[in-house]
């Protein structure tokens, strides 16, 4: 498949400048793979959008400029891109994790770090993908990073990322109303979480500025739900009453239907077929996510740099 053909339609044109259409077309590249990368897991539909959401809003609250903010929303996105390194056993496991599986798991940050190296654009998003998982009480992973060591993209991150997973719908477990899952963030404070981003994480949430994201996997476009299986349906923006979706869960087929002024999606029970199940990455939301972020970034002077190097010595 030819992802980049796929998104040039979306992408903007940028006539006279190659290296902006250059750093767009290896973003999109980069999004493209963390979305087949979440489309393994039916039940985390839209959580990069959201983490991206998220962690554009709290980047914004704290100050950041718009080059900043975007390259922090960038790694919100891709910020779990090693997740393919880790087996659906464990990675869909409803279970408690044994020891040992949750080792494989605590390899992701480094799987995708590893997945980044030697890609132009990788520093950009490295901090978020390789210690998305550090906490700044020193109990995180994979370095036991503390407090200011944890670089503020992915302090930022771990925040949203964590708000996401407690307010999504998991088969074992409801998902937490809004005000729980902030008061946990506000519990956690300086521990698990920087206690300044965590105090402007709660107030957002508290203010209802983050309710447009919750539940929703684009601008204004909630998760519908599968009557068997729970919100493991995602509509794109192009999606029209008529089309077709299928839960990645159960092979159920829903069909989009206008009511009130909103798509529903109604159960035509029948099952999808191989093609009809195989995942399909949002090439438009793709393609919109990367324009934005190559208007914010100095994407062409960023071509230039040499990569740096992450992680601790
Ligand atoms: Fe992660």
């Amino acid at each position: 498949m030819n992802v980049i053909k796929q998104l040039s339609h979306w992408l903007a044109p940028r006539e006279g400048s190659n290296a902006t259409t250059r750093a767009g077309e290896l973003l999109a590249s980069l999004l493209t793979m963390a979305w087949f990368v979440e489309a393994r897991d039916p039940y985390t539909g839209g959580h990069l959008w959201r983490v991206s959401r998220y962690a554009q809003l709290l980047a914004e609250r704290a100050g950041f400029n718009n080059s900043d903010t975007a390259r922090i929303s960038l790694g919100g996105f891709l910020h779990d891109l090693g997740k393919v390194g880790v087996p659906d056993a464990i990675l869909r496991k409803p279970e408690r994790l044994t020891e040992e599986e949750y080792a494989v798991i605590q390899t992701h940050p480094e799987i995708g770090s590893r997945m980044l190296s030697g890609h132009p654009l990788a520093y950009l998003v490295q901090d978020a993908v390789l210690l998305h998982h550090e906490r700044p009480d020193g109990r995180g992973y994979p370095y036991r990073l503390v407090g200011s060591a944890i670089p503020e993209m992915a302090r930022i991150v771990g925040i949203c990322d964590a708000f996401d997973a407690m307010t999504s719908y998991r088969p074992y477990r409801s998902a937490l109303p809004r005000d729980e899952a902030i008061a946990i963030i506000h519990e956690h404070r300086g521990a698990q979480f920087d206690a300044q981003f965590a105090d402007g994480f709660v107030a957002l949430g508290r203010t209802g500025r983050l309710d447009h994201v919750m539940g929703h996997s684009d601008d204004g476009i909630p998760l519908l739900s599968c009557r068997m299986c729970g919100p493991t349906l995602v509509v794109h923006r192009e999606h029209q009453a008529g089309h077709h979706l299928y839960c990645r869960n159960c092979s159920g087929e829903y069909e989009l239907t206008m009511q009130d002024d909103r798509l529903i999606a109604n159960p035509t029970g029948k099952k999808g077929n191989a093609a009809d199940l195989k995942p399909e990455a949002d090439n438009e939301l793709i393609a919109r996510t990367v324009n934005a972020a190559v208007e914010a970034l100095p994407v062409a002077k960023l071509l230039a740099q040499p990569a740096a190097s992450f992680g601790p010595a």
